[in-house]
């Protein structure tokens, strides 16, 4: 018995080893939409870009793909953005206008820890189209 344990275990660890980070980004996508989903997120944003909002106009958030796409690489952008989730975005300067049909995104502080939208940001701009 333990003889063969002991073949088996290092071939399955490796085999695991190599599907590693494949599985534990898999993991992060499930945790990410599942908490995107019970914070009310999802009420106004999709992932995926290109999606229409309801009734035919334009999403009510950007998708978080554009997201994504139009603060790539930016410095300090994460904080940034960790900010306008938990306070709110100013609706005398909006990022989106004329590419969302919302006006502003209201605070979500009520609805997500701090640490949980740190999380879910830097997911948001790790997507990609
Ligand atoms: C009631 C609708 C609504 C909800 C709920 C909502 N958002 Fe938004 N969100 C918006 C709108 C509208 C904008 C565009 C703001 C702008 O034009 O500056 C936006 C913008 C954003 C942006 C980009 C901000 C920028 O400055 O470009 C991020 C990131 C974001 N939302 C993440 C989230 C996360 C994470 C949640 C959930 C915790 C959430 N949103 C919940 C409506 C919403």
């Amino acid at each position: 018995m333990f003889p063969l344990l002991r073949r088996v275990v290092p071939v399955a660890v490796l085999v695991f080893a190599a599907q590693g980070s494949a599985w534990a980004d898999a993991k992060l996508d499930v945790a990410m939409k599942q908490l995107a989903a019970t914070s009310g997120c999802v009420a106004c944003h999709s992932i995926e870009s290109g999606k229409p909002g309801p009734a035919g106009v334009a999403p009510i958030g950007p998708a978080w793909q554009d997201v994504a796409a139009r603060y790539k690489g930016q410095e300090g952008v994460s904080e940034k953005l960790l900010k306008t989730v938990m306070e709110g975005s100013n609706p005398y300067a909006s990022h989106w206008k004329g590419k969302v049909s919302g006006l502003a995104m209201p605070p979500n502080a009520v609805a997500i820890q701090e640490a949980d939208a740190r999380k879910l940001v830097q997911w948001i701009l790790d997507l990609k189209q």
